[in-house]
């Protein structure tokens, strides 16, 4: 609704005015934790009535004004008051949030709402991540229960300061003082060491609206405010203006040769022409010579201002980079701590490529070690080895690429990120980065002087890594076995990775589970690149069951050197076969996780080879590998000839 209006209003002059006045006020942005059943949406609702009559008097006026001086024009001013829900919408986690506004006439609200059950911890860190307060509403019957002190932490981790505790239906509990007292005492120790620097706890009933916009009758023990009261005059200025300066760059905005800008909005700290600006990551300096923004040019901008700066020179900027100030500069790293709060309902298994985003900037990333899950009850460390849906730990991460970034603690903006599955694209973690390890600082690469193509060219051949991938017994382990005596026989240098014997050294610490797994591919495809590496057509024969794995894989090899091969046999073929005598224990379960029967097998969708063994013979399969293999040499050679001297 709000936005048909916008578009259908003109503003004239009593529309400035009005939106003067509420340009002036200030933005809280709140979220409410708690589930339907402590009564969120009454509450959410009760205060959008309550108010919304003071906003849509004003609305109701602003058309009659704008009716009547018939005024056509831009309807930019008008934009101003809802801006800043577009802003949230446009950050692009939104999951599955609705924003709402209101307003009273002394501050404007943003409410996250935050429905959904299962997912309510995705929603609930999507709402908090731009929150400065978070009303955690309890049942008064209920008291405070495991799910009050899981979103609690939550909203700490996510970096909110203020909290209401809404103790509601008090009227259910006939009003007693006592109940309230023993539910903020019990909230008081809970909360103890989350950091909060306000809790102010208020008795109500949301559904026939007692301290919540109005004082209650009925509970002449109570002298603190209503939630509204305090709601409008709660001070959470966080200082980010004073916090030094950093502008993420979203886009490089050049519509022609004569201009170009870096367009995105300022995190923190403040800009005027003339500043020194360094870029994170490059360290490359310049000055700035015009801060551009819709209205025109300023003299000045700050944290939270959309603008495009212009600078003195032609200096490389990137999406994904960051204009910061010289004198305090982010870190650079690809190794950091982090808090880890999981939303997905597949784990977070270490050693898992998933993306990492951050404000601007997107990368690879694996947790290379889960240091510990925070038990939410008592806050214990616990040993894991993955993440469950909603639960919170602590971890290193290690990035492909770079980032720039402040501490969390420092700065909420540039400290936080988000991580993303590479399969499905969902937003999967949030996380909060706590500081970079200093491992990362002291290893560098070494540059060697013989490389891979001499290495390659002295065996006269090129690298190549066959991925074999399939269900135990599918037939890998001897396709493979031929298939390297074929090429060995033809003067190939070659090696096998079997999943079975590397699980007698190097992966002799693994098991079956999907973490182990996990870690099991991660460390045999990093032994194949080593091996491509040194020049040898590497033969890996994993049942490798996820696409996550192999695809990250596939990522660290060169072009054109990763080569799936499916190795497609029926479950109930490999079962009749059953070489080892293994199904036939799965099926009775004395095996756990045995792929295929309790565990997994994510077939590949686009792999370059697939071999369908049933009624075939071993031979024609490595006939067809060969053929592959064939084929691809002499593409690459005539590319190589064709490509120069
Ligand atoms: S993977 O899933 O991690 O890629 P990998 O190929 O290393 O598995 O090892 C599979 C081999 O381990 C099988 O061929 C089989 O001989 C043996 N094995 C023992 N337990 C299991 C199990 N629970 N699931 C699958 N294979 C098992």
């Amino acid at each position: 609704m709000r936005h048909i209006l916008a578009k259908s209003l003109a503003p004239t002059d009593g529309v400035r005015d009005y939106l003067a006045a509420q340009e002036k006020k200030s933005l809280l942005r709140f979220l409410t934790c708690g589930s339907v059943d402590d009564g969120k949406s009454t509450l959410i609702g009760r205060l959008l009535s309550d108010t919304k009559q003071i906003f849509e008097d004003q609305l109701a006026a602003l058309e009659r004004d704008s009716r009547k001086h018939g005024t056509t024009g831009d309807d930019i001013d008008f934009a101003l008051l809802v801006d800043g829900l577009e802003a949230e919408r446009e950050q692009g986690i939104t999951i599955d949030v609705a924003y709402r506004f209101f307003a009273t006439p002394k501050r404007k609200f943003i409410v996250a709402d935050t429905p959904g059950h299962e997912q309510y911890t995705r929603n609930m860190a999507t709402g908090a991540s731009t929150a400065d307060l978070a009303i955690v509403l309890i049942d008064a019957r209920q008291g405070v229960l495991p799910q009050t002190r899981r979103h609690s932490i939550i909203a700490s981790l996510l970096g909110i300061r203020h909290i209401v505790l809404a103790v509601n239906k008090i009227d259910l509990v006939g009003f007693d003082q006592a109940v309230f007292e023993r539910i903020t005492e019990a909230y008081g120790q809970f909360s103890r060491d989350l950091g909060f620097q306000t809790i102010v706890p208020i008795p109500m009933s949301a559904r026939y609206g007692d301290n919540v916009t109005s004082r209650s009758d009925s509970m002449a023990w109570y002298s603190g405010p209503t939630l509204i009261e305090h709601l409008e005059t709660v001070s959470v200025e966080e200082a980010v203006v004073e916090l030094p300066f950093r502008f993420p760059v979203q886009y490089v905005n050049r519509p022609n040769l004569d201009f170009r800008g870096f367009a995105g909005t300022i995190a923190s700290g403040s800009v005027a022409p003339g500043d020194e600006v360094v870029v994170a990551k490059s360290g490359k300096s310049s000055r700035v010579k015009r801060i551009v923004s819709y209205g025109g040019d300023l003299a000045q901008a700050a944290a939270g201002q959309a603008i495009t700066l212009v600078l003195d020179d032609e200096v490389e900027i990137s999406r994904g980079n960051m204009l910061v100030s010289p004198a305090a500069r982010p870190q650079v790293a690809d190794q950091f701590a982090a808090n880890i709060v999981w939303f997905d309902e597949h784990a977070l298994l270490p050693g898992r490529s998933y993306i990492l985003r951050t404000e601007t900037d997107q990368t690879s990333a694996t947790v290379t070690d889960l240091k510990y899950r925070i038990n939410v009850n008592d806050f214990a460390h616990e040993a894991a080895k993955s993440l469950d849906m909603n639960e919170v730990g602590i971890c290193n991460i290690s990035t492909r690429t770079p980032i720039a970034f402040d501490t969390f603690a420092e700065n909420r903006t540039t400290g936080a990120f988000i991580l993303i599955d590479r399969i499905s694209n969902a937003t999967v973690g949030a996380g909060m980065i706590l500081h970079s390890l200093r491992r990362a600082e002291n290893i560098h690469w070494q540059s060697l002087d013989v490389g891979k193509r001499v290495r390659a060219d002295m065996k006269n051949q090129r690298p190549a890594v066959f991925w074999f991938t399939g269900l135990s017994g599918s037939g890998k382990s001897t396709i493979a076995n031929l298939f390297e005596k074929k090429l060995f026989a033809t003067g190939r240098h070659t090696y096998i990775l079997d999943g079975d014997n590397v699980r007698h050294g190097l992966n002799r610490d693994l098991g079956f589970t999907d973490a182990d797994r996990v870690e099991n591919i991660r460390r045999v495809a990093e032994v194949a690149r080593l091996m491509a590496d040194a020049g040898l057509i590497v033969i890996v024969s994993f049942i490798s069951p996820f696409s996550a794995e192999r695809r990250m894989a596939r990522e660290l090899m060169a072009d054109g050197e990763f080569i799936e091969v499916f190795v497609d046999t029926p479950f109930e073929e490999c079962a009749r076969r059953d070489p080892k005598g293994l199904y036939a224990r799965a099926l009775n379960g004395e095996i756990k996780n045995f792929t295929g029967v309790d565990s997994p097998y994510e077939a590949p969708e686009k792999p370059e080879i697939h071999l369908q063994t049933l009624g075939k013979s071993a031979e024609q399969m490595v006939d067809a590998l060969e053929h592959w293999l064939n084929e691809r040499d002499i593409a690459e050679d005539q590319y190589d000839n064709g490509g120069g001297i």
